[in-house]
């Protein structure tokens, strides 16, 4: 358990979305980001606080992005200034999210109506227009084009990363016994590179314990199972031990 709650930065308010809230900084070029213990499921409509769960998401986000840079995946990650403080590459957010599944669950399995659990037998791609009053609707590339949202060649390098990602993420969890059976990636641009933007956390991630099956990400809050916490406690101390 961690003993002592996040610090909020004290510069000026740029943005704040759901749980997170965006930080101006004395250089242009960079934000600091603040994760904050609320939580929301369903667009909002189901919401709570859980102390503690910013500075674990922060954490977990901070390992899993200095992996991928390792892995030469471009970031908006600098630092972790504080736990629950993440300094970062200020971005223009492309408002599309990028979502990778490997195992059916969620979305996927209602649509497709495939059990949760079933191994898909390659990589699953998925755009979603990041719109919150829309829901986040699924999309495909001609709607990607009618909407103006991002060029062919930016939607192809993302689609690209997103697979290298799956590919770092996948076999970093392995080590740890776990399975990453889906998760949404969202991307900046920072004078004109493309880097993962936002958040690597069990708020955007479906994370299994490889051996029970046990879930220990956000569908924990969604699906109302309790144990919300120590779901993300236990891929945090997982992820450090491995
Ligand atoms: P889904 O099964 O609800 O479509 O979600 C797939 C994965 O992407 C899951 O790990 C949750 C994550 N996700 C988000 O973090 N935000 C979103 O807006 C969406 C659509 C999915």
């Amino acid at each position: 358990m961690f003993m002592s709650e996040a610090r909020s930065p004290t510069g000026p308010i740029l943005y704040r979305g759901k749980a997170k809230t965006i930080y101006g900084t004395d250089r242009p070029d960079q934000v600091l980001i603040f994760f904050r213990d609320d939580i929301t499921a369903g667009n909002g409509r189901k919401r709570a606080e859980i102390p503690g769960k910013g500075m674990l998401n922060s954490r977990i986000s901070a390992l899993l992005f200095a992996e991928l840079e390792r892995a030469g995946v471009a970031t908006h990650f600098l630092e972790e200034r504080e736990p629950g403080v993440m300094l970062a590459r200020a971005v223009r957010i492309v408002p599309l999210e990028v979502v990778v599944r490997n195992r059916a669950a969620g979305s996927l399995s209602q649509r497709l109506g495939l059990p949760e659990g079933e191994p898909l037998s390659r990589p699953v791609v998925e755009h979603y227009y990041k719109r919150d009053d829309l829901g986040d609707p699924l999309i495909n590339r001609d709607h990607i084009r009618v909407l103006g949202i991002a060029s062919d060649d930016v939607v192809d390098r993302m689609e690209a990363v997103a697979r290298r990602v799956n590919e770092i993420l996948s076999a970093r969890f392995a080590r740890a016994g776990l399975v990453l059976v889906d998760f949404k990636l969202e991307f900046g641009l920072a004078g004109g590179e493309l880097v993962v933007a936002d958040e690597l956390s069990p708020d955007t991630m479906r994370v299994w314990d490889a051996e029970s099956g046990r879930r220990l990400d956000k569908d924990r809050f969604r699906r109302g199972w309790g144990g919300v916490l120590e779901g993300y406690e236990e891929i945090w101390r997982r992820l450090q031990e491995s």
